[in-house]
């Protein structure tokens, strides 16, 4: 075992305030002190998402992850292309900073499991042979329903130049598993025990970058819900793309992505698979026609673009 679970993400940005009106208005919850804003999770006691203010732009700083058995990661880390490192200036020199073999900061920390989310209602669905709904609507009017809420950071996506690679680090050196992939292009880790079908997952591109944080929402419902509160909130920036309602085949999840001021994505999703033991889970190696979704929407032309590449960035 290593890693246990997705933490969060840190980014530096240009605008802070942008940041903070773009992840609250997506459901979390903000403290910011005027050059660092923390969101997090309603109810949940930790960070998912920290905004570094002033940078010229978007940058993808470091994801967190949480983990045990750091001294065995580290010793693992040099033989496995990356390095033990320091904590960046303005971080707590806790837990464990190891740079994967493309230079990505990755910090490991042995904390606490969050408590167990409350359980939902099952979500019930009337179909052939099978009619489990009697005498009520399924629906409520539109405008009974609170806000979608984020239950919980499940994962986080960034960009890699060399998938394989960046793959056999985490699983060599971070005691990851393979979920699945999508030949050499896109592919989903997990942790090794209890885990969702993937908590860092690697998509091919010419540098490293973020790509998008992914939130569990109650149900498929509030998955779409969500996703177009979000867009209407969005609909005036600059990037303003969304991608959704939708199923990925990997993974299996219900899924809703509205862009985020600087390009990248905050997906909602809905009943991921779930790991318990890797040991008794096959990869498989998808075909690229199923590598981003089973059904949905054709995806925007800059869903999988990385814009922290480019020498002149996207429009803010
Ligand atoms: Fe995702």
């Amino acid at each position: 075992m290593a890693v246990l679970g997705a933490l969060s993400v840190t980014l530096e940005v240009p605008d802070l305030e942008e940041g903070l009106r773009f992840y609250t208005d997506a459901g979390l919850e903000a403290a910011s002190d005027g050059s660092t804003a923390r969101l997090r999770c309603p109810g949940q006691d930790r960070d998912s998402v920290i905004l570094i203010g002033g940078s010229p732009r978007k940058r993808l700083h470091h994801v967190a992850l949480r983990a045990d058995q750091l001294d065995k990661v580290a010793a693992r880390v040099p033989a496995a292309g990356g390095a033990v490192t320091f904590a960046p200036d303005g971080f707590e020199d806790n837990g464990l900073w190891v740079r994967d073999p493309h230079g990505m900061l990755i910090h490991l920390s042995e904390r606490p499991a969050d408590p167990e989310l409350a359980e939902a209602p099952s979500f019930e669905i009337n179909g052939p042979g099978r009619v489990t709904r009697k005498r009520r609507s399924a629906m409520l009017p539109g405008s009974a329903y609170a806000p979608a809420k984020p239950l919980r950071l499940g994962h986080l996506l960034v960009f890699s130049p060399d998938v394989p690679k960046s793959v056999d680090f985490v699983t060599t050196a971070l005691g990851m598993g393979l979920a699945d992939r999508a030949q050499d292009v896109i592919a989903f880790c997990c942790a090794r025990k209890d885990s969702d079908h993937h908590v860092l997952a690697f998509a091919k591109s010419p540098g490293v970058g973020f790509h998008h944080a992914s939130f569990q929402v109650a149900d498929p419902d509030e998955v779409g819900r969500g996703g177009r509160a979000l867009i209407e909130k969005t609909k005036e920036a600059a990037l303003h793309g969304d991608w959704g309602f939708g199923r990925h085949t990997i993974g299996s999840n219900f899924f809703h992505y509205i862009q985020d001021p600087w390009g990248s994505w905050f997906e909602y999703y809905s009943d991921m698979d779930h790991i318990d033991d890797y040991s008794l889970w096959t990869p498989t190696n998808y075909g690229m026609e199923d590598s981003l979704a089973n059904w949905g929407p054709s995806p925007p032309r800059d869903f999988v673009h990385n814009y922290e590449v480019e020498t002149n960035g996207p429009p803010h």
